[in-house]
């Protein structure tokens, strides 16, 4: 579900005009609907209202502090997975005590500053991540929360890029060796057993993986409990897939999704933890690029428009799929035309879609690339010296610009000469 329809004939983000706004702020730009964001947050608080859940956004989907500050009003904590996410977290007023601290590499120096600001927990996915937690905690007189992330060897699933939990992926510790760990962790000086963690992968559209992860959590929870560990939440991960393609079969209802968690794991009476990214994100944000032009190549039509692969990678990383609307509408009922649209930049795998049915855009055409707003502007890079693209929100008939396009002299002022070039 999602706030961006056409009125009057135009492709609107709640109540702002999409082709007045590319005007206004130019193009390519993402644009994210607050609505949205908070729709999604309450939908999922909603499903899992009986059930003792802290939402932790997945910080690393979207870090727009915008984001993040429109999350945390609503009363969202988040995951975090590095101290860059961290500040941003903590700048825009989360309470530390909301925040859990996860990744497979964390520094010392992270460790540190996430204990001084008192944050909920750490996920931990290593032993020597352990030691090394034990250790900065005792030097600071601290006692870290943790909880082992523990990979359960269920497949998700899903693209092999974005999958987690299997034995070969480098997340958490085998599922046979947690025990152990957790035993070892009860000694360690500078620890606090908080919790367990888990999470298998992401744009999951099959609940049965996540059924069968969290059947061994919650085995692994009794276990734990008879080993005398006072455990107090269970960290459930993300990975709730969002629709991509309006003509797939709809990913599970944040309602199915609980109804898994509450079989599996409702009769334990622990805190429930759910770090979801794309599901709050995902569809609350769209990329609205121009045709620069259109190519008649040897064998197909070219749409080169001005977004590339350095400002949404996906398509070119997972082979993902997104819609793309005109925001004319009238295109719509003229007969599509089977397209690539591409980006300038030199690279064969610079694509948005590939051998697409779309309506005929002509130059100076605008597009809006759907579902966006997750894992989008925050895997942009300036490659190829493009510079990052314009963000906006939207907020009902306001909008805001929430990260300017830096200039071309911000650019050129990044690098420095050494002395001996003059
Ligand atoms: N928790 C952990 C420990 C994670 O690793 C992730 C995502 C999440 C939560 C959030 O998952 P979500 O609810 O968003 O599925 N760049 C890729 C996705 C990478 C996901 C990495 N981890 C993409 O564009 O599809």
């Amino acid at each position: 579900m999602h706030h961006f329809s056409y009125k009057a004939g135009v492709l609107h983000a709640e109540d702002v005009d999409l082709s007045s706004l590319a005007a206004s702020v130019g193009t390519p730009f993402y644009c994210y609907s607050s609505a949205t964001l908070e729709h999604h947050y309450r939908v999922l608080s909603e499903a899992f209202r009986d059930l003792n859940a802290l939402i932790c956004f997945a910080v690393k989907a979207n870090s727009n502090q915008a984001v993040l500050a429109t999350l945390g009003a609503q009363g969202a904590g988040m995951d975090v997975v590095s101290e860059g996410e961290l500040r941003r977290a903590r700048a825009v007023g989360v309470p530390a005590n909301k925040i859990i601290f996860a990744g497979v590499g964390k520094t010392r120096e992270e460790m540190a500053y996430a204990l001084g600001e008192g944050i909920l927990g750490f996920n931990v996915e290593s032993e020597p991540e352990l030691l090394a937690l034990s250790s900065v905690a005792s030097e600071l007189g601290k006692a870290a929360p943790i909880a082992i992330r523990v990979n359960p060897d269920v497949d998700a699933k899903t693209h092999a890029k974005i999958s987690t939990g299997k034995s070969e992926n480098k997340f958490g510790v085998p599922y046979v060796d947690a025990r152990a760990l957790y035993q070892k962790a009860r000694e360690l000086p500078g620890i606090d057993i908080a919790g367990i963690h888990m999470h298998i992968g992401s744009q999951i559209t099959d609940l049965s993986p996540m059924r069968s992860a969290f059947t061994l959590l919650a085995d692994l929870a009794k276990d734990l409990m008879s080993d005398g560990i006072a455990l107090r939440h269970l960290d459930l991960g993300g990975g709730l897939g969002i629709p991509y393609d309006a003509t797939a079969p709809m990913p599970p209802s944040p309602e199915d999704y609980a109804g898994v968690v509450r079989d599996c794991l409702g009769d334990l009476g622990l805190k429930v933890v759910l770090e979801p990214g794309r599901m709050i994100a995902g569809n609350a944000g769209i990329l609205v690029t121009r045709v620069i032009h259109v190519k008649e190549g040897a064998d197909k039509t070219f749409l080169i428009v001005d977004a590339a692969m350095n400002d949404l990678i996906r398509p070119t990383l997972y082979e993902a799929h997104h819609d793309i609307w005109p925001v004319a509408q009238e295109l719509r009922s003229m007969p599509p035309v089977v397209q690539d649209v591409v980006g300038p930049v030199c690279e064969t795998g610079d694509y948005l879609a590939l051998d697409r049915s779309l309506p005929p855009f002509s130059e100076g055409g605008l597009m809006a690339v759907m579902s966006a707003g997750a894992y989008g502007s925050v895997m942009a890079s300036t490659y190829n010296s493009r510079l990052l693209i314009t963000e906006v929100m939207v907020h009902g008939e306001e909008f805001a610009v929430i990260r300017p396009r830096p200039t071309y002299e911000d650019l050129i002022a990044q690098d420095r000469l050494p002395k001996w070039l003059g």
